[in-house]
Order: C-alpha cells, then sequence, then structure tokens
C-alpha cells in the first residue's frame, strides 16, 4: 500500500504537469544508495505488464512488481528547508533507512539477492 501526503501529491502533480511526454510517475527500487536498495521517480509514459498504478489527485504513480515487494506500507511525503526541497519515504519493510532517506535496507535483504 502506498499513502502519498498532500504535499507530496501536490509536488509530483507539480513536476508531472511540467513534463510535456511525460503521462505518468514511476517509482522504482534500485540497486545502490549508502544501504543497498534506493527509491528512484522518472517520468514515464509507458506501461509494463507488470505495472501497478496508484492515483494522485490529478495524475498517476506507477510502480512495477519488482519493487513494490520491497515496500510495505510506503509513505511519501515532502517537504521544503533551506537546502531545498525533497520527497521523504517511510518505508514498513526497510530494516535501516539511511541518513538523508533515499536508501533503505529491505527486511528480507541478503547479499545474495543483492547481486
Ligand atoms: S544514500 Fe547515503 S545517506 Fe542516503
Amino acid at each position: 500500500m502506498i499513502q502519498i501526503r498532500p504535499a507530496a501529491a501536490r509536488e509530483l502533480q507539480r513536476l508531472l504537469q511540467r513534463q510535456q511526454s511525460a503521462r505518468f510517475l514511476r517509482l522504482s527500487i534500485q540497486a545502490g544508495g549508502c544501504l543497498g536498495r534506493s527509491y528512484c521517480l522518472s517520468f514515464d509514459s509507458q506501461l509494463q505488464p507488470d505495472d501497478h498504478s496508484f492515483n494522485l489527485d490529478g495524475g498517476q504513480l506507477v510502480v512495477d512488481a519488482a519493487s513494490l515487494a520491497s515496500l510495505g506500507i510506503l509513505v511519501i511525503d515532502y517537504a521544503e528547508d533551506l537546502m531545498g526541497g525533497g520527497f521523504h519515504f517511510g518505508n514498513s519493510k526497510a530494516s535501516q533507512t539511511c541518513r538523508c532517506g533515499n536508501s533503505f535496507t529491505p527486511s528480507n535483504f541478503t547479499e545474495e539477492a543483492a547481486s
């Protein structure tokens, strides 16, 4: 389940509206970051067969099945500070989350699975 806080929904919509060719935002989980996995947001216009779609007010967030398996209850929020704005991810399947919040270790993470 993905929960998108109002501030994050507004920012995601704002970013999406600035894209001429993108139809939706894609969230994927990729290898990398300080703790093995990192959140990646990108624009896309091509749905894949294993995609799951979540409605934003006025927009769409898409997550592929493999990425969704690394997410429990995911809360996406957005905040601005003096250093700029950023998305924050709270993932119930993360056993560890890095200092900046972009990287995590899934609770079922093994080194073999990472390679
Ligand atoms: S990815 Fe290194 S501190 Fe967040």
